[in-house]
């Protein structure tokens, strides 16, 4: 069902029209800001900046799925023994494509800076801190850290993507923990809403600017006022088991 949907948003995205040089597929023309051909034959959309794979009739993305013998198959899920950090990706938004996505403020932004602690007795054995990384298993997320209780990731009410304080479970209601894809060579993915996907806005001057883009998971509701955002994608970067990204993140 996840596959339909990506799909479906592909197909939703074909509506802009660029005046770049028409190439050819086959007999079919197509503006290659919008479409990869493959195979001289087929073609897929571009979305969030990536070209879609092709695999035996489908279009696919390479941060979910792989086509192996000719099938298309779900990429292996993280586990929660593999931590790992997650940069934008969309190589027609330079301002975010491979920035790496940052916790503060109980915040996940594109392009800021991780905001942690840890407290002064925990002394040499403190973690960096330095870097925002994250655990996923089952659907589910945490921020990969020591403090005890650890710090749960969900979508807010805004659907923006927010973590709990430590020593502290609570969660704003309306909050979603679930639906959340991490993939072994490929993306952390929103499967919530029917796979609208990942969005990320420009700095406002609300937000403080500083050239720090906000993470927004798009829906059928919310996509209108997104309208000013741009789709990217979420690209796993695995850490060495073991590895703790801070004591916690503030
Ligand atoms: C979509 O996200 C908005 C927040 O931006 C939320 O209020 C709404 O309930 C969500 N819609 C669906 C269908 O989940």
């Amino acid at each position: 069902m996840a596959r339909l949907s990506l799909i479906a948003i592909a197909l939703m995205g074909l509506g802009e029209t660029a005046l770049a040089a028409l190439q050819s597929c086959g007999n079919a023309q197509y503006d290659p800001s919008q479409y990869v051909c493959w195979y001289n034959q087929f073609l897929c959309p571009v979305v969030a900046g990536e070209g879609l794979s092709y695999c035996s009739g489908a279009c696919y993305s390479t941060f979910m799925y792989t086509c192996s013998n000719n099938v298309l198959t779900l990429l292996p899920a993280m586990d929660s023994s593999t931590p790992f950090t997650l940069t934008a990706s969309n190589p027609n938004l330079p301002a975010v494509d491979g920035k790496p996505i940052t916790a503060s403020g109980q915040h996940w932004s594109i392009g800021g800076v991780t905001g942690s602690y840890c407290p002064t007795q925990v002394g040499s054995a403190c973690p960096k801190g330095d870097i925002t990384a994250i655990v996923s298993s089952g659907g589910s997320a945490a921020m990969d850290v020591e403090v005890p209780g650890g710090q749960l990731v969900y979508l807010d009410p805004f659907w923006n993507v927010g973590y709990t304080q430590a020593h502290s479970a609570s969660i704003p209601s309306g909050s979603i923990t679930t639906g959340f894809g991490a993939y072994q060579g490929g993306g952390f993915v929103n499967l919530n809403g029917n796979g609208w996907g990942w969005v990320a806005c420009p700095p406002t001057a609300a937000g403080g600017g500083g050239g720090v883009w906000n993470l927004v998971a798009k829906n059928s509701t919310n996509a209108a006022s997104l309208s000013g955002c741009t789709a990217l994608n979420l690209k796993i970067n695995p850490l060495p088991q073991g590895t703790i990204g801070a004591w916690q993140y503030t």
